[in-house]
């Protein structure tokens, strides 16, 4: 048995918005707050996997750390670091893409959605990012993985990298860890299409609420998101064929606590004019706060890297001895 532990990562790869905060950051908070041991990594090494210029991806790995911590990530309680700083993922990262096969890597959809029509000029780290991603996980025996509903198929290929490798080797060493993708906001959509999820790397800017928005362009955003002319439902069933009415209400239900059901019992038969409003000042009211402690944290650079390669040192001394053990089955 494994005792519990909690991993997860974002990218540092641009600002963060609603998705990464209902989706990722506030579970995480939820987690840690639970008592399980939890460990966050900004996952710089997946970030270059598409071109980032160098000064803005250090801006933005401090700024992804201002993030977890302004949303109540304690450094404290949780481990919290810098991916390229601990070197045992990437060395983890290199056993298993000698264990994970090429048809399973082919079978991601992510790859497919981010190399585009263009695959063949996609970057071999792109291609390969999952298996790195299962080393970030199973370099610390984690055996939960709190995630958005877009990171499900990476975590069964991370079982599936594990169940092989104790399978070869003949060992019980890799947990089957568990994704854990609970709540109403699971998926946060875009703003501007139902259809596609809210994303760092959408190049419309409407499409998403930003961590750092202020309150009139959150509810500009909010006023201008498409629905439809009809009224809320009272009942769950009543937004089925309604992608963008449905995501209004998972949104809202995601940042007040509450489940789709409960949303609808108190606002079913109101139209959206009414509704958005609403939800705007329910957005701001929870994300302000987060923002005006990331502007904070943002003057203090010196502090956010120290916290950084503390927790680095932390993360350190439960991967080496992993590593050093899977070297060991290996025969290296
Ligand atoms: P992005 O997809 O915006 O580039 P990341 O890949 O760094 O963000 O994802 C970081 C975390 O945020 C992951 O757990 C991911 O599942 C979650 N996440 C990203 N987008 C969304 C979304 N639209 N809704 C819910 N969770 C999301
Ligand atoms: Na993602």
């Amino acid at each position: 048995a494994f005792t519990p532990r909690v991993f997860s990562g974002i990218q540092p790869s641009g600002d963060l918005h609603l998705g990464n905060y209902l989706g990722a950051l506030k579970r995480f908070a939820d987690a840690q707050n639970q008592g399980v041991q939890s460990i966050y990594c900004m996952v710089d090494q997946h970030a270059i996997t598409v071109w980032q210029e160098p000064a803005k991806l250090r801006q933005a790995t401090r700024e992804l750390a201002a993030g977890f911590i302004a949303s109540g990530i304690d450094p404290k309680k949780s481990i919290l670091f810098n991916q390229s700083q601990v070197a045992e993922h990437a060395q983890l990262g290199w056993v298993f893409n000698c264990v994970a096969r090429m048809g399973w890597m082919k079978r991601m959809t992510q790859f497919k959605d981010k190399a585009g029509k263009n695959a063949e000029n996609a970057s071999l780290g792109l291609f390969g990012y999952p298996a790195l991603m299962a080393a970030d996980i199973l370099i610390y025996h984690a055996t939960h993985v709190p995630v958005g509903e877009d990171q499900k198929q990476h975590i069964e290929l991370t079982r599936d990298i594990a169940a092989k490798f104790n399978h070869d080797y003949g060992v019980d060493f890799f947990p089957m860890t568990e994704p854990v993708i609970e709540g109403a906001a699971t998926r946060v959509m875009s703003l501007r299409d139902g259809s596609k999820k809210m994303s760092k790397s959408d190049p419309s800017e409407a499409s998403r609420i930003n961590m750092t928005d202020d309150a009139d362009t959150i509810a500009s955003k909010i006023r201008k998101a498409k629905t439809d002319p009809d009224a809320l439902p009272s009942e769950a069933e009543g937004l089925k064929d309604r992608p963008e009415a449905r995501n209004l209400v998972n949104i809202y239900a995601g940042l007040a606590d509450m489940t789709v059901a409960e949303v609808l019992a108190e606002n079913g038969g109101q139209q959206f004019s009414a509704f958005k409003p609403r939800l705007s000042d329910l957005a701001v009211a929870k994300l302000a706060p987060i923002s005006t402690e990331m502007a904070r944290l943002m003057t203090q650079p010196d502090e956010i890297d120290a916290i950084l390669r503390h927790g680095a040192s932390q993360a350190r001394e439960i991967a080496a001895p992993i590593l050093a053990k899977t070297y060991d089955i290996v025969g290296m």
